[in-house]
């Protein structure tokens, strides 16, 4: 019997190992073939695969940067994201999905149409991906701005840390997106959007865990992630809009 035991939990704990197991990453650092969490299409995991050439992204942003601005800043108002410093993980997975209409996004569309291929897609990933953060973005600074922060610290520290990091920094290689200086009413429409099934190409667990949220919690939430800002990855005061 204990024998028996033994193998069982033996037996359990290889197959423990092996979930933990981590994907094959390609040369931009990216994981190979279907992310842990969602089958991608043939196009997200080739640009996956390729290793994007900064300058070349940095030229095609060209097309980007009337709605991005040239800091890929996004605006604090929250109608457009800020791209800089986000996992290349995440942006090509946007850009491929907001062109095959996976991700509703009927402004931004003709011009996610235009880039030719897989490439391209590196490409602006790789240039996107190194730029950092502004420390000025929208923030939520309304007069109750410390006790929002307060109450979204502990929801998000609740349903949302083990995904998008203790500092709002996600994980790369599993394309958990940065939250961290984002603007905050952007983040709070991307969260009432997955929570309704606005926006379906998200995590399912994304969607659940958003789905026992109101609109208050999700509110304060969105303040407490647009305060956070990942060490190491914000612009020095007056420094050219580039990590190194
Ligand atoms: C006409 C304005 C416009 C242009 C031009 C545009 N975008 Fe966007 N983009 C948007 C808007 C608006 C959103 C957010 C939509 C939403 O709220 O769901 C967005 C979202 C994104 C996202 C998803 C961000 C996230 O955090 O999930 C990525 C990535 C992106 N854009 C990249 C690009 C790139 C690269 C280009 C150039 C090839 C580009 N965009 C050109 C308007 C634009
Ligand atoms: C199981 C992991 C997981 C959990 C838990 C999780 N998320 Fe996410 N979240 C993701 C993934 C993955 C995406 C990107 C989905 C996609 O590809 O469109 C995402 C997207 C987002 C976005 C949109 C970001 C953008 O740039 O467009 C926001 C905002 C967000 N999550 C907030 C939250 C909040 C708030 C919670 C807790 C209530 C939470 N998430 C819990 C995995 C998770």
């Amino acid at each position: 019997m204990k024998k028996l035991v033994l193998a069982l939990s033996l037996a359990l704990q290889a197959a423990a190992w092996a979930q933990a197991e981590p994907s094959p990453v390609s040369p931009a650092g990216v994981p190979v073939k279907d992310y842990p969490w969602q089958a991608l299409p043939g196009e997200t995991n080739e640009a996956m695969e390729r290793k994007g050439d900064r300058k070349r992204g940095e030229r095609l942003y060209a097309l980007c940067r009337s709605c991005h601005l040239a800091s890929a800043g996004g605006s604090p108002d929250g109608a457009i994201p800020r791209l800089a410093g986000q996992h290349s993980s995440v942006l090509i997975k946007q850009m491929a999905d907001i062109r095959s209409g996976a991700r509703h996004n009927p402004a931004m569309y003709p011009f996610a149409a235009v880039l030719a291929d897989p490439q391209d897609l590196a490409d602006l990933a790789a240039h996107l991906e190194g730029l950092c953060l502004q420390a000025e973005h929208g923030r939520y600074d309304a007069a109750d701005a410390e006790q929002q922060v307060a109450v979204g610290r502990a929801l998000y520290d609740q349903a949302c840390r083990t995904c998008h990091g203790p500092n709002g920094e996600g994980v790369r290689h599993k394309g958990y997106p940065v939250l961290a200086g984002q603007h905050h009413r952007y983040l709070l429409r991307q969260m009432t959007e997955i929570r309704d099934g606005r926006r379906p190409n998200a995590h399912r667990e994304m969607i659940a865990v958003s789905g026992s949220h109101n609109d208050d919690q999700l509110l304060a939430i969105a303040a407490y992630q647009s305060s956070l800002l990942p060490p190491g990855k914000v612009c020095e005061a007056k420094a050219p809009n580039r990590k190194r």
